[in-house]
């Protein structure tokens, strides 16, 4: 094969490879959708009010933190750090949903000032939108084993934020059952956030 050949043949790859790429970012590209539309199904009181528990939150005030904390201030002064907290990549990227801290871009979609929404957790969501209007009017026909296209969090999905890069990192915050400390611990820290369904059979 000549040089030229060579040439050709490693440009197809590349460019089969960046075709492949490009279309799974486009799969897993649902769009984010903001909370209030979150809000308009479920925030029942007989379904559990998921909307109105979230806003009890911390998570809610997540990016307010940033703004009115003395706390937020010492943490920044303490990295190095000369912006303010609530314009400083390294804060936002943990207290904000959709924040991409290496773009220094907001989603549009979100408000800031919703912090931590139910997208960072639940994923963005414009495909489960689509799927609960076909679905509101006909709840009976939905089953567990359907897919609603949504993301299920799991240890992982908190792990992303509460890990030791947090500047309120505390290794031992959480005892265990046989008495070891954690800095995480899900049982414990989901319990505090939990927005469960009554009307949803658990075992
Ligand atoms: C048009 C109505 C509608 C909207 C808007 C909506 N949902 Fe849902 N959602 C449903 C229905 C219907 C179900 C299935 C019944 C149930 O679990 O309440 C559901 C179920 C869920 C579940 C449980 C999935 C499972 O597998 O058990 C989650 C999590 C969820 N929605 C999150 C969200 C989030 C986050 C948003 C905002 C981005 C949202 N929903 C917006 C209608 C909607
Ligand atoms: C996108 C980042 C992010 C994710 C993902 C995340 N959290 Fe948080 N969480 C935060 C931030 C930031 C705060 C602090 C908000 C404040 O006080 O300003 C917080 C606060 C909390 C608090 C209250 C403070 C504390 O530590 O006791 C609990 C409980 C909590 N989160 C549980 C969870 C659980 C459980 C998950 C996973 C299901 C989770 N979080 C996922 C960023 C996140
Ligand atoms: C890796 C993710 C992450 C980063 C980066 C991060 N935080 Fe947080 N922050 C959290 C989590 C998680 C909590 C909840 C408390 C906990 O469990 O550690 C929190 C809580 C807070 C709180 C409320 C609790 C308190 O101690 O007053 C403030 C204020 C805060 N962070 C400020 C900041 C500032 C300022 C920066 C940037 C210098 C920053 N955070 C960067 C994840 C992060
Ligand atoms: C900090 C992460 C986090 C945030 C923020 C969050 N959720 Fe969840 N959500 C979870 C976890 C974890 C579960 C439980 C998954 C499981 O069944 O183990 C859950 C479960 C649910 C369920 C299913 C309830 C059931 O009984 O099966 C719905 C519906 C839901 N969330 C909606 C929302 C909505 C709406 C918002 C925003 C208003 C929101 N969530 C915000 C982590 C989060």
């Amino acid at each position: 094969m000549n040089v030229q050949h060579l040439g050709k043949a490693l440009g197809k790859v590349v460019f089969t490879v960046g075709t492949f790429v490009a279309v799974c970012a486009m799969a897993q590209d649902a769009e984010y959708v903001s909370n209030s539309k979150c809000k308009m199904c479920h925030n029942k009181v007989s379904e559990g009010e998921q909307w109105k528990k979230w806003t009890e939150t911390k998570h809610a005030k997540a990016y307010e933190s940033l703004l009115t904390s003395d706390n937020a201030k010492e943490y920044a002064e303490a990295r190095g750090l000369t912006t303010a907290p609530a314009e400083t990549p390294e804060c936002l990227r943990c207290h904000v949903t959709g924040y991409d801290a290496e773009k220094e871009t907001f989603v549009s979609a979100l408000k800031k000032e919703n912090g931590i929404q139910c997208n960072s957790c639940h994923g963005p969501g414009s495909e489960h939108l689509a799927f609960g209007k076909k679905m509101m009017m006909k709840k009976d026909e939905i089953d567990d084993s359907m897919d609603m296209k949504i993301l299920i969090p799991n240890v992982k999905t908190c792990l992303k934020c509460h890990n030791d890069e947090s500047p309120t990192w505390d290794p031992e915050k959480y005892t265990l059952e046989d008495g070891t400390k954690a800095g995480f611990d899900f049982e414990q820290a989901f319990a505090t956030i939990a927005h469960f369904n009554p009307k949803k059979k658990r075992d």
